[in-house]
């Protein structure tokens, strides 16, 4: 009996080191594309559509706690609408970007104990760490049931999906690129909106001038944050996705001018930022101790239903400088992990998350827009319709911070290189990092 459990550990032992392996291994769009001439994967579990009214528990996990909760407040009331006899858990875990929510829910994927859907951006967060790991059930039978494939757009639903099945069922699309400030206080500084870094520097010193922050910035993800659309805005789109197919390395001269230019922006934000939350930053702005800020439209959001503002009279927006025309966008999305304890349940959640009424009762809350083609646009505010009509004609790339290009392995040590960055502040070492990173993780293989 003794030596049956030795061998049994034995063998536990070695699946979790497999997982471990396995859940963080690196897959690129390439490599995905690569694996499509491989033999369809036995593995893969495909979700049961069945008729039984779900009256479980259904446990939803987040970062959308706090100031970022009334959206999926919305949305659990359209479910429970809908549901009445299910228990909804709303489990969240604080921090802007899932940067605490995502190491918890690791630690459950891993100990075999996960929630019944979760928070997970469509890309390769989700691809290149949790499908490629075999802890997704394929949702591909629900897609079809719901008529979705109709209803997503083309390039959102090959970002969702592999040869093996859909992953996740997205319920918004945000946009990352966007520079806040309040009009008014821009009119009493006497300056404008910059079109590309170089009017920013200009304007930058004549606010310093009258003691205000030229751009607010919080805690360290929003550095990386920051880094995509200057990103962007030093290279193009062109440039920018060739960073990610691996047609770009990281050390050309180009790429090392990003850095340098992030190191220039960098001495013209506030000194506090690595204790601030994004609210925060946002918060300077409103309170006209900051001129502008680089978030994503999560701010507009915070704007428009937590402090009550009105976009275009209390706020305004353009896209960061030199981007204009190019949108980088994310999107959230739930997933039924391989062994969630209330499938039916979780199928219902889904079924709202991907619903008409689910996603124009969130998204107008949220800042984003709705991931479907049919949304009711007259829910929006202005800011919101302005984003579905950028949505729908600019150059749409993907970013990096919120899941779309990297997967977690890259994403995790580019937060390191961000790190370094803030201590050193030297350009050239940054590149030289990223390329050994991008290497090491397989970005354009
Ligand atoms: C993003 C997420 C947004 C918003 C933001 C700030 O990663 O996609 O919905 O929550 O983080 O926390």
């Amino acid at each position: 009996m003794k030596r049956f459990n030795k061998i049994l550990l034995l063998a536990v032992s070695l699946i979790f080191v497999f997982a471990g392996t396995t859940l963080f291994a690196t897959g690129t769009q390439e490599q995905k594309s690569a694996a499509k001439a491989e033999p369809a994967n036995a593995n893969v579990q495909h979700v049961v559509l069945n008729n039984n009214t779900p009256s479980d528990k259904l446990e939803i996990f987040s970062w959308w706690a706090g100031d970022e909760g009334p959206a999926l407040q919305a949305l659990i009331k359209v479910f429970e609408k809908h549901y009445p006899d299910v228990n909804v858990i709303n489990a969240t875990v604080t921090g802007g970007a899932g940067v605490n929510a995502k190491a918890v829910l690791k630690t459950r994927m891993l100990g075999g104990a996960p929630p019944d859907s979760f928070q997970v951006h469509a890309g390769q967060e989700l691809i290149g760490t949790w499908v490629i790991a075999n802890r997704m059930v394929d949702l591909t039978p629900l897609f079809k049931q719901q008529g979705w494939m109709k209803v997503f757009p083309k390039d959102l639903l090959n970002l969702i999906g592999t040869k093996d099945g859909i992953w996740s069922v997205p319920v918004n699309v945000h946009r990352s690129n966007v520079m806040w400030y309040v009009p008014d206080n821009l009119k009493k500084w006497g300056v404008s909106v910059p079109q590309s870094w170089d009017e920013f520097f200009n304007i930058a010193d004549k606010l310093q001038a009258q003691g205000v922050t030229p751009l607010a910035l919080a805690q360290a993800w929003t550095v990386k944050h920051l880094w995509e659309s200057v990103a962007l805005g030093v290279l193009g789109p062109d440039d920018y996705e060739a960073l990610w197919n691996g047609t770009l390395s990281w050390t050309d001269p180009k790429v090392v001018k990003v850095w340098q230019t992030m190191d220039k922006i960098l001495k013209y934000t506030n000194k506090d930022a690595a204790s601030l939350s994004w609210q925060q930053a946002t918060d300077m702005v409103v309170k006209g101790k900051a001129a502008f800020n680089i978030m994503g439209d999560w701010a507009s959001g915070y704007m428009s239903t937590t402090l009550k503002l009105t976009p275009k009279k209390d706020y305004g927006w353009a896209p960061s400088p030199g981007t204009k025309g190019n949108f980088i966008f994310l999107a959230d999305s739930f997933g039924l992990p391989v062994g969630a304890k209330n499938p039916d349940a979780t199928v219902a959640w889904l079924k709202t998350c991907g619903s008409k009424e689910g996603q124009d009762a969130f998204n107008p809350l949220k800042g984003s827009i709705s991931a479907r083609t049919d949304s009711d646009l007259s829910l929006y505010n202005v800011y919101s319709k302005s984003a579905a009509k950028d949505w729908a004609s600019n150059r749409i790339v993907g970013s990096l911070t919120h899941g779309v290009v990297a997967n977690e392995g890259f994403m995790n040590d580019f937060s390191s290189v961000i790190e370094m960055f803030l201590n050193n502040r030297n350009p050239q070492q940054a590149a030289n990092a990223c390329q050994a990173i991008a290497i090491q993780n397989g970005i354009g293989k």
